[in-house]
């Protein structure tokens, strides 16, 4: 099993290495196009394996597809990160070009590969990969959500005092900082509703600071996060590689699910050999719906200035 991950960033470099730990493949390649940046990184990775006792074998490469051939799993995360100040949106028109571009030489030696997109603005970039690239969408899957909702986690248990790995709960919709919608109705720790245990003003600090979370950390860092995007590309390509049908949310094509149609947005979906293979259906009450359908109109907005690049 091969697995590519495009972008040898701070993004790309900590989601291989998560890979590599979990010897989710035997072939892990790292591509970038500045020259020796992924040979380095793949080379101090692979001086970890002694200590961490990995055998998946790191290899890195300056913009060579030829080196990526074969590949069951791209994740592509390449092109700028946003500085502190700025949103998601303002990264369209740098990346579009980028993505593309990643998304069609991949394709040239990996025909069969899943496609996991990090890129930002996430959802726009994972429209313009399913379009730009005509795979079947179960094929495309962007890696949103699923962070969203470990930060979500994070921040529920701060309040509660519990291990984030205890908690059940999801962001849907968009990967924006006002687009996101985390559905705290929904969340639960074990089985029990959070929301018996947080006040109204709780939830609404926890709901907050989870859409903010990002830019949150790029005011921190001055440049955007990595542990937790890192991991959860990792999370996503461990579901698939082992085929563990794990829920996550993610951004993939809605074909009416959600109320939606031609466009990538965030949903809970089951994530395994295939790629995204069912949306779960949560049932929203009418004031998560409209806030979904919001999200989805300012993506559908964006979506647009693709024609205009
Ligand atoms: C973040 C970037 C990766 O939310 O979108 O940190």
């Amino acid at each position: 099993m091969k697995v590519t991950v495009v972008g040898a960033g701070a993004v790309g470099a900590t989601c291989a290495d998560n890979i590599a730990r979990k010897e989710l493949c035997t072939e892990l390649v790292l591509l970038d196009i500045k020259e020796g940046l992924a040979e380095g990184k793949a080379q101090d990775m692979m001086q970890t394996a002694a200590l961490l006792g990995f055998d998946t074998k790191v290899t890195g490469s300056t913009n060579d597809y030829a080196k990526t051939a074969g590949s069951s799993v791209v994740v592509i995360t390449s092109g700028i990160p946003r500085k502190p100040g700025m949103t998601r949106e303002e990264l369209i028109g740098t990346n579009a070009g980028i993505v593309k571009g990643v998304a069609e030489n991949i394709l040239k030696y990996s025909p069969d590969a899943i496609i996991i997109v990090i890129s930002n603005p996430m959802d726009t970039m994972t429209y313009l990969a399913l379009k730009a690239t005509g795979l079947p969408k179960n094929r495309i899957i962007g890696m949103g959500g699923t962070l969203d909702s470990s930060r979500f986690k994070y921040q529920l248990s701060q309040h509660l005092g519990c291990s984030p790995a205890d908690l059940n709960a999801v962001v849907v919709g968009g990967h924006g900082d006002t687009t996101m919608i985390p559905l705290i109705r929904y969340a639960t720790w074990n089985s029990a509703p959070v929301t018996d245990f947080l006040n109204t003003e709780q939830q609404q600090q926890v709901i907050n600071d989870t859409m903010v979370g990002g830019a949150t950390l790029t005011k921190l860092i001055g440049t955007s996060a990595w542990y937790a995007p890192g991991a959860a590309g990792a999370a996503l390509v461990e579901s698939i590689v082992r085929d563990q049908k794990k829920l996550f949310t993610c951004c993939v094509n809605l074909d009416g699910e959600y109320g939606q149609k031609d466009i990538c947005l965030g949903v809970p979906v089951t994530i395994g050999k295939n790629g995204w293979e069912i949306i779960i259906d949560f049932k929203l009450n009418a004031e998560e719906q409209a806030a979904f359908n919001k999200s989805a109109d300012a993506v559908r907005n964006m979506n647009e200035v693709l024609n205009t690049l």
